[in-house]
């Protein structure tokens, strides 16, 4: 079956069900985590970019990213998937899309990239957790490059399963209304703690939860110090249920008080990159658009956690407030995390 994505064509499964037994796997669900990649890289100044996509699928992003990365962008782009390098060779084809910059590998994604010469921009969009691909991705990573980074295993790391969370990526997750925030937190401290072991300090710029899954894109600076200055950011969030009262911790204990992490608790978002691409954003795609419009506001105080004010109002027994009353009173933003919950850099009484 023949589909169109944007500027891209693909010669697809006709299968209705997403599956990881597909022959290709081609998720339209994914398109706003593509969207975004897009985004991202025209919002950037790198030029000349050597792109890795060691898991490649259907070769979408990278077909995408041949025809709608500014020109200039790409110095090359290899494409890796142990499964469907033919399907993908055929995509960019059917594209128009072959040339001495482009690069086909039909490895284990660990392999393909440690025998490479490594990449300024890697993308792991694997099915489930990416911890198979980190290590090899950040050895292979340059210096300044970026990395770009899905997961799916939202269950482990938003709180369903907090053992697999615990073994998987060694924090305790909580699950109450900001658990996709603390997730995704969860997730950015065990990126850099493996960034860590090669003296990587991998900054996070821009980092969003929609559907299924996580994304988040991280700048990678060289250097030990950088290093010891990141992981100063590593600790717990208190969370005390009954009053909703919470705070960030060196600790993990204090009476009353349930606890997440260690997580991450620096910005989530580069300020400056996300003011660039609301800038360049297509106001005719709603989905990417309104998600870069919050996260523009969020932004501005992106702070660790945030109230779900329906539940706020249960606790202090006042009627549900409307948002917009409540976003006038500054210093307050909405979230992406959350329809009805709000950022607030201040104490919650402040907010009725
Ligand atoms: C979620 S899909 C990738 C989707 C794609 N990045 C996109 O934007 O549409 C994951 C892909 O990784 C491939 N894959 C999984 N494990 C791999 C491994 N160890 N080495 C190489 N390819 C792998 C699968 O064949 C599958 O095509």
């Amino acid at each position: 079956m023949l589909i169109t994505e944007d500027s891209a064509k693909l010669e697809i499964s006709e299968e209705k069900k997403i599956s990881r037994k597909l022959p290709v796997f081609y998720n339209p669900v994914m398109k706003l985590n593509r969207d975004v990649s897009v985004l991202l890289l025209n919002s950037i100044a790198d030029i000349k970019m050597q792109i890795a996509l060691p898991l490649a699928g259907s070769g979408i992003r990278g077909i995408r990213f041949l025809k709608e990365l500014e020109p200039g962008k790409i110095e090359n782009i290899s494409f890796n998937d142990y499964k469907s390098i033919e399907n993908i060779r055929q995509n960019l084809r059917l594209n128009g899309l072959l040339g001495d910059n482009i690069f086909f590998f039909s490895r284990d994604a660990n392999l393909f990239l440690l025998e490479s010469k490594g990449f300024d921009y890697i993308d792991i969009d694997p099915f489930g957790t990416p911890n198979p691909f980190l290590e090899s991705s950040i050895v292979r990573l340059a210096r300044d490059g970026i990395l770009a980074v899905t997961a799916t295993d939202t269950s482990a790391l938003a709180g369903s399963s907090p053992t697999a969370c615990l073994r998987k990526y060694w924090a305790k997750p909580l699950k109450n209304e900001f658990m996709h925030e603390t997730g995704i937190r969860i997730l950015i401290r065990k990126v850099q703690l493996v960034g860590a072991e090669f003296e990587k300090a991998l900054i996070p710029i821009f980092s969003f939860s929609k559907d299924h899954y996580y994304r988040v894109f991280f700048r990678c600076e060289k250097g030990r110090q950088k290093v010891d200055k990141l992981l100063k950011y590593h600790k717990f969030l208190l969370y005390n249920p009954k009053t909703l009262d919470r705070k960030v911790s060196e600790h993990n204990f204090e009476k009353k008080y349930d606890y997440a992490g260690p997580l991450w608790t620096g910005n989530l978002w580069d300020k400056k990159l996300v003011g660039t691409m609301l800038k360049k954003c297509d106001d005719k795609n709603k989905k990417l658009y309104s998600l870069v419009s919050l996260i523009n506001e969020e932004c501005r105080v992106d702070s660790v956690g945030f109230y779900d004010l329906h539940q706020l109002a249960k606790v202090t027994g006042k009627p549900n407030p409307k948002i917009e009353s409540v976003l006038k009173k500054g210093k307050v933003t909405r979230t992406h995390f959350l329809g009805w919950g709000v950022k607030i850099k201040c104490q919650k009484k402040i907010i009725f």
